[in-house]
């Protein structure tokens, strides 16, 4: 990551570049809602597509699902959610805005250098005492005036139903791992797995935050990447950390230098969980949570268990014994992700003649064209790089750019992390080579036009 990049630098990028736009745009936009363009869609994909390549495809025992959004609410009962999943909420008496209890006693220990205070720990009251003895200001007017603290619930409802008087309540999932752990016995027996064994998911989650922001890193709607490791008891802590390890890689394996990545033990456990981590990155707004690990013992498939009346126990085939599995979580947002990536490949590079390129140093497997055609006269050598485009289609995607400089070209190449950049010239049409220019070094080599299509393949493997 380079040192210069702030939130307002990826925000303009992602804006002019086609990577994010403000959700309902032409409507004044709609808070904390945002539509990933035709750039951001490609990168955000292959966020995706490489964390199943990791978690399922290349995991020994490891299956996909993809499970319905709208779900049963006695999921939602069973799972702790209706009851307890909910912020401490105080409202500005003068400005009207909302804000989370914890978060203002966090911000202003940091601002105020004060070691020691975890609201994660703290009760209702004693969070209240703390923001009445030290007199916070609100974010917004900067005046003292709070509310009590109330719990807000962060699900979203709403209802189904064919008549108005006839609906029943249903939510939006605010986590994609119910459906994992709902989807535990159809997927233990369909696929005759066999503990320990792993579901994975990848899908969107809702949640009513009460203070979203910083881009796309909290949002009210976003998706999430989630793997359960089902396990017996005794050999979760092992798991656990593996998951641990196996979670960091990914994060080095698409980019990341570990130094900008560190591990962060949770404060307070929830009462079922054995151990809890997060692994935070280094945003420009400083160390936040980027992915969580879990031990959630067998809380979640007991509590099903207990809520549906269906049988959760599991019997090993060689010693007959009967147990309900323990829980390794593995959970990553793919919108925080993908804030983390575009953080960490953004650079500003000062070149011999001065000049500054924008770069995005995105690993190939991410980036959203792998390479880009460009003519070097738009008169004498478009054909023949538009049949070469023509080709590199069928397998990666690839961008074609026939206007303004070579130079120029190449920098809107560099902003949105295109690594290779293949320019068509009399030696193409006379030679049948083709000069290939690297992003990050902006070395170039000469190989011939049918060799480019394996060159970049190798390339972009991951
Ligand atoms: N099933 C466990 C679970 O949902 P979580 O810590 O609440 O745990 C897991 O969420 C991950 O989902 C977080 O580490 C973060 O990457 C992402 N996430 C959570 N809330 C989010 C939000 N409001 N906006 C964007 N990403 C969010």
């Amino acid at each position: 990551m380079n040192n210069n990049v702030t939130m307002e630098k990826i925000v303009n990028l992602c804006k002019n570049r086609g990577i994010i736009f403000q959700g309902s745009e032409i409507y004044g936009g709609m808070g904390n809602t945002w539509d990933y363009g035709p750039i951001g869609v490609e990168i955000k994909n292959n966020i995706k597509k490489a964390w199943w390549k990791r978690f399922v495809q290349e995991s020994e025992n490891s299956f996909g699902v993809d499970a319905a959004i709208l779900m049963n609410a006695r999921v939602w009962d069973a799972s702790g959610h209706t009851t307890s999943f909910s912020d401490p909420k105080m409202d500005c008496r003068e400005c009207k805005t909302r804000h989370r209890a914890d978060n203002l006693i966090e911000n202003y220990c940091s601002k105020h250098k004060i070691d020691g205070i975890v609201p994660d720990k703290m009760s209702n009251e004693e969070m209240e005492v703390f923001i009445n003895e030290h007199k916070i200001a609100c974010p917004v007017c900067g005046k003292h005036n709070f509310t009590n603290i109330r719990q807000f619930k962060l699900m979203f409802e709403t209802s189904r139903g064919v008549t108005d008087d006839n609906t029943d309540k249903i939510y939006l999932r605010p986590e994609t791992a119910q459906g994992e752990f709902v989807n535990f016995l159809n997927v233990q027996r369909s696929m005759r797995a066999k503990i320990p064994f792993g579901i994975a998911q990848i899908g969107k989650a809702f949640r009513n935050e009460i203070t979203p922001g910083n881009f796309i890193f909290r949002t009210i709607e976003f998706e999430q990447m989630e793997h359960q490791w089902f396990c017996k008891e005794g050999t979760d802590e092992k798991y656990y950390e593996e998951f641990k390890q196996k979670a960091f890689e990914f994060l080095t394996s698409i980019g990341f230098n570990s130094e900008h990545l560190r591990f962060k033990d949770h404060d307070k456990l929830a009462f079922y969980a054995r151990a809890a981590c997060d692994i935070q990155y280094l945003y420009p707004m400083g160390w936040q949570e980027l992915n969580g690990i879990h031990n959630r013992t067998n809380h979640d498939l007991s509590h099903h268990q207990e809520f549906s009346g269906k049988n959760m126990l599991y019997m090993d085939p060689v010693t007959n014994e009967k147990y309900i599995p323990y829980v390794v979580e593995y959970s990553i947002g793919a919108d925080r992700l993908m804030l983390a990536v575009l953080c960490e490949a953004y650079d500003e590079e000062t070149l011999e003649n001065g000049e500054v390129r924008t770069i995005m140093h995105l690993a190939p497997c991410l980036a959203p064209y792998k390479a880009c055609v460009l003519p070097l006269m738009k008169k004498n050598h478009s054909e023949k790089a538009k049949e070469l485009h023509k080709q590199l289609c069928k397998d990666f995607m690839c961008d074609y750019d026939e206007s303004g400089s070579i130079g120029k070209r190449y920098r809107r190449q560099d902003e949105i992390g295109t690594p290779y950049c293949i320019t068509i010239d009399e030696d193409t049409l006379e030679k049948g080579t083709v000069t290939i220019r690297e992003r990050d070094s902006m070395e170039q080599v000469t190989i011939k036009a049918e060799d480019v299509k394996q060159y970049i393949n190798d390339r972009i493997k991951y």
